[in-house]
């Protein structure tokens, strides 16, 4: 059985000390790649149909609509994961609004989790999960949730040694 670090990471204007930055790379996308190979993990990033904006704002005001209208926007059309080649699921994102973005409310919706081990992993302006841990165990039945991983956007690139000591 095999691992998979199933992520969403956005690029574009992004909340970072509290001030908005542009990022090239985005900050969940290198704590991903950086578990990948640590673990020989598969990556797989979570994609939506309609592009989140680039603006913060903007990104902001749909997010937060998404999340008052319990919205799961579409996914994009593309290679559908075969779910029964892992046992133990990474799942990634950035903190939006004190939760995950819809999109990945999204994912979770197309995807049957139960008797994966669950490795939620996020980045942040804040440090914390807010939320989403408790959200997304009451939306995934049947799974084991280990303990997660939450990293400041500021300090992933320093951040090696702890996600080391996260993947074990
Ligand atoms: C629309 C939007 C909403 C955000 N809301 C929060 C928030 O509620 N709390 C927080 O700590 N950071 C918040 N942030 C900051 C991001 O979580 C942080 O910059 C993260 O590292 C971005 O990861 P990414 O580059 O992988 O998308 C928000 C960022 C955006 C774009």
């Amino acid at each position: 059985m095999k691992t998979l670090i199933a992520y969403f990471s956005h690029i574009g204007e992004n909340l970072q000390n509290n001030e908005i930055v542009v990022l090239t790379k985005g900050n969940t996308e290198a704590v991903a790649e950086k578990i990948a190979e640590l673990t020989g993990g598969d990556l797989y990033k979570i994609e939506e149909e309609e592009p989140y904006p680039f603006k913060y704002d903007d990104c902001l005001r749909r997010s937060r609509r998404e999340d008052e209208n319990n919205e799961h926007p579409a996914l994009k059309a593309g290679m559908k994961l075969n779910m029964d080649e892992y046992d133990t699921v990474y799942i990634g994102f950035p903190i939006w609004y004190r939760t995950y973005p819809r999109i990945v409310a999204s994912f979770l919706d197309n995807y049957d989790l139960a008797g994966k081990k669950i490795r939620p992993f996020c980045t942040n302006d804040e440090g914390t999960f807010g939320i989403s841990l408790l959200e997304m165990q009451s939306v995934v039945k049947g799974a084991e949730f280990t303990d997660g991983l939450a990293i400041r956007g500021v300090d992933v690139h320093n951040a090696d040694e702890r996600i080391k000591v996260y993947v074990g």
